[in-house]
C-alpha cells in the first residue's frame, strides 16, 4: 500500500535547493498577479528513481521533454507567463531548436587571413532570428522561470512549493502535468549508501508512490485549472485509464495520448465530452506541431471556465 502523501513528504529528505527555488516562485508569482497576467505551470520530462544515496544506478520514466518544451512555447504566444519545471538536461523551450548536433549544423567556420569568423548560415537566419526574438523578448518580459528537478523526491517538493507560490494566481493560473512522475521508490531509509555490489543479483523492493493529485487539485491550488495528462502503451485501456483519473481526481482535464502516436494524437477528455486531436498528414509534412492545438484548445478551456466562475 502506498503512504499517504503527508507521510511521503515527513519521511522524505527536503532538497537543499529547495529554500532559493521558493524565493524565484513566489517573486515570480507576485510579479504577475500585479501585471494582471495568467500563469501555467509546465511539468517536463521524466523523473529518476534513484537506488542508491551515492548514485550509480536509478529508474528513469520515459520523456525527452518535447510535449513540455514545445507547448511553453505556445503558451508564451499566448500571453502567459510560464513557470517550466523540468528535468535537468531534458528539452527546454527555444534550446531545443538547437539540441545535439543541429547546434553545429547551422553554423559556418571560415578563415580569412589567419582569422577566424564563425557565423549562422545563411539558410539559417530566418528561422533563428525569429526564435531569438522571441526569446528576448520572453527574457524582457520576465515571462518564464525555469526550475528543475532530478529524482521523484526533488520533483515532488518542487510541485507543491510551486503549487502553493501560485495559489495567489487562483483561477488565472494552469497545471499542465506533461511530466512522467514514476510510481515506484525506493523509501530513503531503505536505500543502500554505497554502489550496490554486483558480486550477486541484487533484491530491489520498491515501493507505491502516492498520487500527489489528490492533494494538488483538493489543497494545494483548489481554484487552478488543472490538467494532467496519461500515457499508455495499450490504445484499449487509454479512455479508460484517463477517465478513471479525472473522476478520481475531479480535475479539469486528462489529456490522453499513447507512447507511439504522441505526436500525431492525443484525446481530451474531461467531464463534458472526449474528443480527439489529430495532426493531418499534410500538417505533419508542413512541421506542425501537435502543441500548438493543445495550447490553443485549451486556452479556450480555461476561458470559458474563468468567464463561467464570474458568473456563479
Ligand atoms: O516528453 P515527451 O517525450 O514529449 O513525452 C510526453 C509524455 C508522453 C511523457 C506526456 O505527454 C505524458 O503523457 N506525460 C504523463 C505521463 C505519466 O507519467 O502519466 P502517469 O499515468 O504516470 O501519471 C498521470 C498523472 O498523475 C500525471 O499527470 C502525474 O503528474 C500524476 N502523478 C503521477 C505520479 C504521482 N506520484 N503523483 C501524481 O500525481
Amino acid at each position: 500500500m502506498a503512504l499517504l502523501w503527508e507521510e511521503f513528504y515527513d519521511r522524505t529528505p527536503r532538497p537543499s535547493n529547495l529554500d532559493e527555488n521558493e524565493k524565484l516562485l513566489n517573486n515570480f508569482a507576485k510579479h504577475h498577479i500585479e501585471k494582471n497576467n495568467k500563469i501555467v505551470l509546465i511539468t517536463s520530462g521524466g523523473t529518476t528513481v534513484p537506488l542508491e544515496h551515492n548514485t550509480v544506478r536509478f529508474v528513469d520514466n520515459f520523456s525527452a521533454g518535447n510535449r513540455g518544451s514545445i507547448s511553453a512555447e505556445y503558451f508564451l504566444d499566448h500571453g502567459y507567463a510560464v513557470i517550466f519545471m523540468h528535468r535537468l538536461k531534458s528539452l527546454e523551450p527555444f534550446s531545443r531548436h538547437f539540441s545535439g548536433h543541429k547546434f553545429l549544423d547551422i553554423m559556418n567556420l571560415t578563415m580569412i587571413n589567419d582569422v577566424t569568423s564563425i557565423s549562422v548560415a545563411p539558410q539559417y537566419v530566418n528561422k533563428i532570428s525569429k526564435i531569438l526574438r522571441k526569446y528576448k523578448e520572453t527574457l524582457k518580459d520576465n515571462k518564464l522561470l525555469q526550475i528543475c528537478f532530478t529524482t521523484l523526491s526533488e520533483y515532488l517538493w518542487l510541485l507543491r512549493s510551486a503549487c502553493q507560490a501560485l495559489t495567489i494566481l487562483e483561477n488565472r493560473a494552469i497545471l499542465y502535468l506533461a511530466a512522467a512522475v514514476s510510481d515506484f521508490y525506493i523509501p530513503s531509509n531503505e536505500m543502500a549508501l554505497h554502489k550496490i555490489s554486483s558480486s550477486g543479483a541484487p533484491s530491489i523492493h520498491l515501493q507505491l508512490v502516492p498520487k500527489v493529485l489528490e492533494p494538488l487539485v483538493n489543497l494545494w491550488v483548489s481554484k487552478a485549472f488543472v490538467v494532467s495528462f496519461k500515457l499508455e502503451t495499450d490504445e484499449n485501456i487509454l479512455i479508460s485509464k484517463a477517465r478513471e483519473a479525472l473522476t478520481k481526481y475531479n480535475h479539469n482535464l486528462v489529456i490522453a495520448n499513447i507512447l507511439q502516436t504522441r505526436k500525431q494524437q492525443v484525446v481530451f477528455v474531461s467531464q463534458e465530452n472526449d474528443y480527439i486531436l489529430s495532426l493531418t498528414n499534410e500538417q505533419i509534412q508542413n512541421g506542425e506541431e501537435i502543441e500548438k492545438f493543445i495550447v490553443q484548445n485549451l486556452i479556450e478551456k480555461h476561458e470559458i471556465w474563468m468567464r463561467s466562475q464570474k458568473l456563479d
